[in-house]
């Protein structure tokens, strides 16, 4: 009997869009999840929305709406992405439903009534932004860390967690049990805090300054600290304390999350649950951070990365891949497009690509289609110990996802895939077709290809569960069973002769590399439009852009710069504005004088030849043949475009 399989992602603050980092950690629990069921019946995997507190009041005040009708509209923006890029979450939580809030009562008020909660009086620094108050200690040069705002001096009286009554029995615990908090690095990181004396934990806030949260069962004038709320979420959303899931499911649980909280999930989380009379979680699962082109991925930096993009426009298992193998669990890793191309390229166009459709090729020139017979009397001198080898990969393959050991789990399957690619370099297969009397040795050799093939769709299917299901049928398979259990993968010669495989495809078509304009491009034609179209953009993407009537009021050629003109516009600010524009070639600076155009507004000024444009013309085409995107009656400059 294996055991159940449970495991969690951070339940994502909803003062954000999602981005690469909640994909990554999601996408990361997706593969834990799929690559479990490959080994066992019983999964359950949780993510979800965490949805209280000042700084979701915060943002919910900046978009004009009410904190519920905000929190409404963003968590359904991480629902509906999941099921997008192939998520399998079995739950959605969020902070506000009812059941999640009945149960956060009932663990505050236990802790409170064994008395690890008392009330006192309190002043410290307190950063809005991370909803927590810091000692000095932590603070650098007197700013918040990861804010790098100074904090609020605030005093206030407040309810405290005795979490220092916990620390020696924490410290201990983790000496025994050393892998609870993975990899290594964490688990050091975990103890070094604990080797200074652990402060008691404020978990309340009045409702004089917040009242967005969830009320402490014992005192109606506050509410709950945000951390002591959403760490709840993993045990509610099981029904804790009587569900069945719970039973099944707590005992054996697994987080993961970023190393940016590992201290709430280190220290504040398991002794909650110690001080609840709760078991702690069987694993800390920690990853590193995404940067982009090695600078942190910032709204302010303006390199927040869109996982449906880069979907789009690569594909999702494609995407998928690069993730869980560019990044090494428990490190940091650099996201750029290039590199994602050079991984599509090698890995899976070349390495899985080639080696699927040249096996399948000749399977179907050979064979006539069907997979070949295996003679035994020839078998053992032209396997050539894969079947071995492919044991030891699926081994290998396995042992590193039980650790979250991803890239070395992919590593290893890609080591099997170069195997098969050299033993049809070895057998030379189309040698062994020239002659009828090597017809024996031909089939032996196609058909441990064929066999090699199932095996890697198998897996891959926690990493590319469409692609896997892809090969899976072209091996003349069914995609709809469960062809990914490890005892299936492990029974060498299950494929059976005489199946027919239907016409063959290419698994992934090769990309090119992102133009020096930073514009993604997808290998395949996009409807016959060149330049192809770009990734799809939603109406905030738009409304970024202000576009706005000017009329032309003084149109000039630029000395040395003979495709330039320099115009003068009224966009009805009081003062005129000189704007750029490249189409000297197609247009006299006197037809211009009195026209009205339409001009990107907000764009960033750039000196061109000299010459400050303070925004950018709308024309079509760029040359001799350009057009002046013009109105076609008058209306008063500066009016908005839509
Ligand atoms: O912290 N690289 O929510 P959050 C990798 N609500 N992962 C990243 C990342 C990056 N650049 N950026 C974000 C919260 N993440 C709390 C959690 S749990 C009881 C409450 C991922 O929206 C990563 O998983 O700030 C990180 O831990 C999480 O998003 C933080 O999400
Ligand atoms: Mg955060």
């Amino acid at each position: 009997m294996t055991e159940p399989f449970y495991v969690t992602t951070p339940i994502y603050y909803v003062n954000a869009r999602p981005h690469l980092g909640h994909a990554y950690t999601t996408i990361a629990a997706d593969i834990a999840k799929r690559f479990h069921t490959m080994v066992t019946d019983e999964t359950f995997f949780l993510t979800g929305t965490d949805e209280h507190g000042d700084k979701i009041m915060r943002a919910a005040r900046k978009e004009g709406l009410s904190p519920r009708a905000y929190v409404d509209k963003i968590s359904s923006l991480f629902r509906q992405l999941w099921p997008q890029l192939n998520i399998s979450n079995d739950y959605f939580i969020r902070t506000t439903d009812p059941g999640h809030i009945a149960v956060v009562e009932k663990v505050l008020q236990k802790i409170y009534d064994q008395g690890d909660i008392y009330f006192s009086e309190y002043e410290g620094k307190y950063c809005f932004g991370c909803e927590r108050f810091y000692t000095e200690k932590e603070l650098v040069d007197g700013r918040c860390p990861d804010h790098q705002t100074e904090p609020e001096l605030i005093k206030e009286s407040n309810y405290f967690f005795k979490m220092s009554k916990y620390q020696q029995w924490w410290t201990d615990y983790i000496n025994r049990h050393p892998d609870v908090i993975r990899p290594e690095r964490y688990r050091n990181e975990v103890l070094s805090f604990l080797r200074e004396p652990l402060e008691d934990l404020c978990i309340s806030r009045p409702k004089s300054r917040i009242k967005w949260g969830i009320t402490l069962p014992f005192d109606q004038d506050y509410v709950t600290y945000v951390w002591f709320d959403a760490l709840i979420n993993y045990i509610s959303a099981l029904g804790y304390p009587d569900g069945e899931l719970f039973k099944k499911f707590w005992p054996v649980a697994q987080h993961i999350v970023a190393k940016d909280i590992l201290k709430p999930h280190g220290i504040y989380w398991p002794i909650m649950l110690k001080a609840a009379g709760i078991p702690i979680y069987r694993h800390l699962n920690v990853h590193g951070y995404w940067n982009v082109d090695d600078s942190k991925m910032s709204k302010s930096l303006g390199n927040v990365v869109e996982p449906l993009q880069l979907k789009n426009v690569y594909g999702l298992d494609a995407f998928r891949y690069f993730l869980a193998r560019d990044m090494v669990f428990g490190l940091d890793a650099s996201f750029n497009e290039e590199a994602l191309v050079k991984r599509i390229n090698s890995d899976l166009a070349n390495d899985l690509g080639n080696l699927f459709s040249r096996v399948l090729t000749m399977a179907h020139k050979y064979f006539g289609s069907i997979v070949p017979a295996i003679d035994s009397s020839v078998e053992q001198e032209l396997s050539l110990g894969l079947s071995r080898e492919a044991a030891q990969t699926i081994d290998e393959f396995s042992r590193h996802m039980e650790s979250f050991a991803f890239h070395k789990a992919l590593k290893a399957v890609w080591r099997f895939i170069n195997r098969l690619n050299k033993y049809i370099d070895v057998t030379a297969p189309w040698v062994l077709a020239k002659s009828k009397s090597s017809r024996k040795q031909l089939e032996v050799v196609i058909y441990n290809l064929l066999e090699g093939l199932r095996v890697i769709s198998g897996l891959i299917y926690p990493v590319m569960p469409d692609t896997a299901a892809r090969m899976q049928q072209h091996l003349g398979l069914d995609p709809e069973t469960d062809f990914y259990r490890l005892e299936k993968l492990r029974a060498w010669k299950s494929l059976l002769p005489g199946t027919k495989l239907p016409k063959t495809v290419a698994l992934f078509p090769r990309v090119e590399m992102p133009k020096m304009d930073g514009q993604p491009q997808a290998g395949q034609d996009q409807a016959g439009l060149d330049p192809p179209l770009l990734p799809e953009i939603d109406i905030e993407q738009f409304a970024a852009v202000d576009l706005r009537v000017a009329t032309v009021i003084k149109a000039e050629p630029i000395p040395r710069a003979k495709k330039l003109l320099k115009l003068e516009i009224d966009m009805g600010e009081g003062r005129p504005r000189t704007i750029v524009s490249g189409i000297a070639a197609s247009h006299r600076p006197e037809d211009l004088v009195g026209r009205q155009v339409i001009v990107v507004a907000n764009l960033k000024p750039a000196k061109l030849m000299g010459v400050l444009s303070e925004g950018m013309l709308l024309a079509a085409g760029d040359g001799k043949q350009t057009a002046i995107v013009m109105l076609d009656k008058k209306v008063e400059p500066g009016t908005k475009v839509n």
